[in-house]
This record gives C-alpha cells, structure tokens and sequence, in this order.
C-alpha cells in the first residue's frame, strides 16, 4: 500500500498566552491523498489556519507528526523545510499578499527566482502561468492597479510557480463577491482535474461544495468528514 502524499498524525498546538496555554489544536489526524480536493470548514478560532499552516510548515505542531510526500515536516533541517515549501507546495491567502513593488509578471517569477530557476525558463513560466489564470495582459500591472479577483489569480499563479503538487489555500474567496469567488473555485477545480492536490478553508458553504471531501473542524479537532452535495 502506498502512503498518502500528506499524514497528519495526531497534531497538537497550543500557543502561549502570557503563562497561559490557548490550545487550538486537540489531536488532528488526517490523511490526504494525492488529487484530493479537501474543504476545511469550522467555527471561528476552531483552529483551521492554525491547521493548514503546519500542514504547510510555516508553523510547528506541539506534538505530533505532519508527513508530506514521505518527509517529516517537523524533524527537517530549516534548509531542508524551505526547500519542501517552496518546490512542493503552494499557498494562497485571503489578502493575495502579493509583493506591491512588483508587477503581476515578477510576483509570479519571485518563488522561481528563490528556486534559482533560469531567467528565460522563468519568463517562460511565468507567460503560461499568467495565461492560464486568464491574466496575459496584465503582466506589468501592480497589485494597485489589478482587482481583488485579478490579485487572487496572481496569486494562485505565483502559489504554482515552482510546480508544486500541493496547494494550501486560506479564505482565498473571503475578500471578493460571489460571482469573482465562484470564479476562482472554477480555476481550482480545473487545477484540481489536472492532478493538484488542494487543501482550502472556507466559511462559504457555496465554496465548499466546489471540494470532493469536507472534514468539519470544532474545538480543535475533527468533528466529521462529509462529501459534499
Ligand atoms: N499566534 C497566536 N497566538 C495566540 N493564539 C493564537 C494564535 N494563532 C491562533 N491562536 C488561537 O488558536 C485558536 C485557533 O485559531 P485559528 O486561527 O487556527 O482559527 P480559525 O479556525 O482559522 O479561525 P477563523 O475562521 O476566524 O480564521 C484560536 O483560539 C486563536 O485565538
Ligand atoms: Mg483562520
């Protein structure tokens, strides 16, 4: 039996408040497999950012164990996870955090720069990138002078950059309106349908529908696993 590309093993988190601990995560275990299309959905402070980001290892589990294409996030060298970050998975935020000095094209090239890729094959990448988020002419524009839903697709396009085969999505539809939102979980379907793995957070019941599997998160745990309609 092969293993999943993402194990969560019994995540715990608290953070500290002062002396005291604020838990916001009570023993997750969850398994991911490749192609999967997971919604998180859950109270707000029931711990699905806390969730996603150590999936994503920008954040340490207090104890247990996050295994993503057979390497343990939480015992790899600082090097190592940033390596893993950038080549095997992609995030995507609800405020875009796109770099507001660099134009739409550079946003996308920067995880590629960071990758040491070559400036042709970045400029290459980053045309068929733009292209396939329907943004082609709206390379040299800024984040100030795109919309939230055009900033979004920046954004997924900068998140695919080195090619992942994950992509972490959190609120990505939170700031836009229906119509733009229903749009940009159209693009994540089509990813979806290519192969990417995606992990999202949404409080939209609209959204979640779009996923093949949505596991509710209470209280810093797991809840249930639905499929959705
Ligand atoms: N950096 C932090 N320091 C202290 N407590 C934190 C920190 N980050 C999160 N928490 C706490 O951990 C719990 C889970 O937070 P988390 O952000 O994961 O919730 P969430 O489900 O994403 O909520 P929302 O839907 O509002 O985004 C909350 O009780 C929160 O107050
Ligand atoms: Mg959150």
């Amino acid at each position: 039996m092969s293993s999943p590309l993402i194990r969560v093993e019994n995540v715990h988190k608290s953070y500290l408040m002062g002396k005291e601990a604020v838990p916001a995560l009570r023993g997750v275990t969850l398994d991911i497999e490749a192609g999967d299309f997971v919604c998180l959905m859950g109270p707000s402070g029931s711990g699905k950012t806390t969730l996603l980001n150590i999936v994503g290892g920008l954040d340490e589990p207090g104890r247990g164990h996050v295994i993503i294409d057979g390497e343990n996030v939480v015992s790899l060298p600082e090097n190592q996870l940033a390596r893993l970050r950038l080549t095997k998975l992609g995030f995507v935020f609800q405020n875009y955090n796109l770099l507001a000095n660099f134009t739409a094209r550079e946003n996308v090239e920067a995880p590629m720069v960071l990758a040491r890729s070559g400036s042709r094959a970045r400029r290459e990448r980053a045309s068929r990138l733009l292209e396939r988020v329907g943004l082609s002419d709206r390379d040299r524009h800024y984040p100030s002078e795109l919309s939230g839903g055009q900033q979004q697709r920046v954004a997924i396009a900068r998140a695919l950059a080195n090619d992942p085969p994950i992509l972490i999505g959190d609120e990505i539809t939170g700031d836009l309106d229906s119509e733009t939102g229903f749009a940009i979980m159209e693009l994540m379907t089509s990813l979806n349908r290519e192969g990417m793995t995606i992990v999202f957070v949404t409080h939209d019941p609209r959204m979640a529908e779009f996923a093949s599997r949505l596991i509710n998160i209470q209280d810093g745990k797991i809840l249930n696993e639905e499929t959705p309609a």
